[in-house]
């Protein structure tokens, strides 16, 4: 077997053989003879240490801030039902640490303290395992506007930021595959699992083994929060969505939960509706008349996210018809036309907002799943790519 088929099989990655060799390349400096020499095996050092070439640790603090009001949200419910219980919550991939202790600062913020709650955090790659026990992190950890929290909960030096004692106490870390996970061992431990931005990376065949994994980890009243865009992927393995409104958050599709959810809609919104920050009622269209495009946008998101589609929609024509240039709203657009069924309009909205904006990364995945789902593996598989690439530049330039 290849060494790339030997690293996709082990970790789930879809991988090509450029991404490889380049890895390769930076591991081994040498002629190609000695790299051919050097083909490291799995469970060696050089295996791993090629594999922290291969990953996408980006990450950084509450990203996504939705989906920690969310958590937060579950949290207390479960404690308030069970005052007495010890909550376990899992963040995988946890990359440097970033997302896990988001969590923890959460909890703190809210009253919760580590015996009422436990936080494992695992990740594949031995290097930013290293690096979230380091708990330091630059400017680049730091991306959101409101950084009251940084000020909080880290200590400054050195033009670097490290996490305060009382947010580490919270957070167990090990490196660990989640695809080598002892499914039967940890069955059913945890309350509360983030899966996010991992199986964007993943073919539909590894998706499945994860999604299959996940849901023996995950309690049987547990919730799952993933990426949005993997929403849809998990909803095909076994998930089913919370609601309409957070379509990142997942719960375990069962025999009761599995016969009312009959909608595409539900999943096909989970798919290109990005959590917004907050959860608003929606306004009464139209928007006001000094609404700024990012406004109206917003408004339209709302709707959209509310399920008021023909209101989602009219904005966002109202919109395009005096900005046709702003690929947000095309994306948008394209996810209200799959909500409501019309797959090819979405299609070519997404188009219309990748050729608007290349690295326009939610219309990427939006049209890599697209594809995956129309069973056009291979086009699926290249906006994937390309996703993975403007993520990756999206996070640099940040
Ligand atoms: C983009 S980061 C996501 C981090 C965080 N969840 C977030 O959303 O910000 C992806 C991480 O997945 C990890 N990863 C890739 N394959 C994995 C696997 N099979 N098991 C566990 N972690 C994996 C990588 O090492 C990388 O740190």
């Amino acid at each position: 077997m290849s060494l790339r088929r030997t690293i996709e099989d082990a970790t789930g990655l879809a991988l090509t053989d450029a991404d490889v060799g380049r890895a390769l390349r930076e591991l081994f400096p040498h002629d190609a003879a000695a790299r051919a020499a050097h083909a490291p095996a799995p469970g060696t050092p050089a295996f791993d240490a090629l594999l922290d070439l291969l990953v996408v640790p980006e990450s950084w603090m509450f990203r996504d801030p939705a989906v920690f009001e969310e958590a937060l949200r579950f949290v207390r419910a479960r404690l308030a039902d069970r005052p007495d219980a010890r909550l376990r919550i899992l963040s995988l991939p946890c990359a440097g640490g970033e997302e896990p202790y988001s969590v923890a600062m959460s909890l703190m913020r809210a009253g919760v303290d580590p015996r009422q709650c436990a936080i494992d955090a695992f990740d594949l790659s031995h290097a930013a395992i290293a690096r979230a026990r380091s708990g330091r992190y630059t400017r680049n950890a730091f991306r959101g506007a409101d950084l009251a929290f940084r000020e909080r909960h880290f200590t400054h030096a050195d033009g670097h930021w490290t996490v305060n004692a009382d947010v580490r106490a919270y957070v167990r870390f090990a490196q660990a595959n989640l695809l080598e996970l002892d499914a039967a061992a940890l069955a059913g431990r945890y309350d509360l699992v983030f899966c996010r931005n991992l199986l964007i990376y993943f073919d539909e065949a590894a998706t499945r083994r994860a999604a299959a994994v996940l849901a023996a980890l995950l309690a049987d009243d547990g919730l799952l929060l993933s990426g949005y865009a993997e929403a849809p992927a998990l909803c095909r393995n076994g998930f089913t969505t919370q609601g309409a409104r957070q379509v990142f958050a997942l719960r375990k599709e069962t025999d009761a939960t599995a016969e009312p959810v009959p909608a595409a809609r539900p999943r096909a919104r989970a798919r290109t509706v990005p959590p917004q920050p907050a959860p608003v009622a929606p306004q009464a269209p139209p928007a006001r008349a000094r609404a700024t495009p990012q406004e109206q946008l917003a408004q339209a998101r709302r709707h959209a996210d509310a399920g008021h589609l023909a209101e989602a929609e009219a904005l966002c024509r109202a919109l395009l018809a005096r900005l046709p240039e702003l690929a947000d709203a095309w994306f948008l657009l394209g996810a209200i036309d799959e909500a409501a069924g019309r797959i090819r309009a979405a299609e070519r909205c997404w188009r219309r907002c990748t050729y608007l904006d290349p690295q326009h990364y939610e219309a990427l995945c939006s049209l890599a799943l697209l594809h995956e789902q129309l069973g056009d593996s291979a086009r699926g598989a290249s906006f994937r790519r390309r996703a993975a690439q403007a993520y990756e530049r999206r996070g640099g330039a940040a």
